[in-house]
């Protein structure tokens, strides 16, 4: 079974002040999907704290997906995507791109957001907008070539 990891990037949540809606639909769309959900975290918008993480996620706990939810947006608080960029070793462009011209069709928004994804080592690191709207529109639709990209990769 493939593994996923969540990070919630929010300063509301990490203070109690916001329930995780987004991370925890995440959970519930990969569960469906028969992924393993090992571990779930809220982390505050602060570039180190996160890309801290995503290296623990990826070369202690050997996590295969890593998805993000929140801070990739024009906040000045949003920070996801260069917390992201900082720990990756090849980017995949084609997954944010994909997102955002699927996205697009829903909500002009979708250009807003400054989502990434890269590969470290050999997990997968996937940056999903924050809101629970936003987190199920552009999951679904990349779950199906998700798995693919997946299997060539472990
Ligand atoms: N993508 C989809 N599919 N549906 C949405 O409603 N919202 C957008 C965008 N992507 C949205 C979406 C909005 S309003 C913003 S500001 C950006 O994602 C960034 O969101 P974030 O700052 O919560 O990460």
């Amino acid at each position: 079974m493939i593994t996923v990891g969540i990070i919630t990037a929010s300063d509301k949540g990490y203070a109690g002040k916001r329930i995780d809606k987004s991370g925890e639909l995440i959970k519930d769309i990969m569960v469906k999907n028969k992924y393993k959900v090992v571990k779930k975290i809220i982390l505050p918008d602060e570039r180190e704290l996160i890309s801290k993480e995503l290296i623990n996620m990826v070369d202690s706990e050997n996590i295969n997906l890593i998805l993000t939810t929140g801070g990739t947006g024009f906040s000045m608080r949003d920070i996801t995507p260069e917390a992201t960029k900082d720990v990756i070793d090849r980017e995949v462009p084609g997954i944010p791109e994909a997102m955002r011209a699927y996205s697009m069709k829903i909500t002009p928004k979708a250009m807003l957001s400054r989502s990434v994804a890269g590969i470290r080592k050999q997990s997968l690191i996937i940056n999903l907008p924050g809101s629970p709207k936003a987190v199920k529109e552009n999951l679904e639709f990349i779950l199906p070539a998700l798995k693919h990209g997946l299997e060539i990769l472990l």
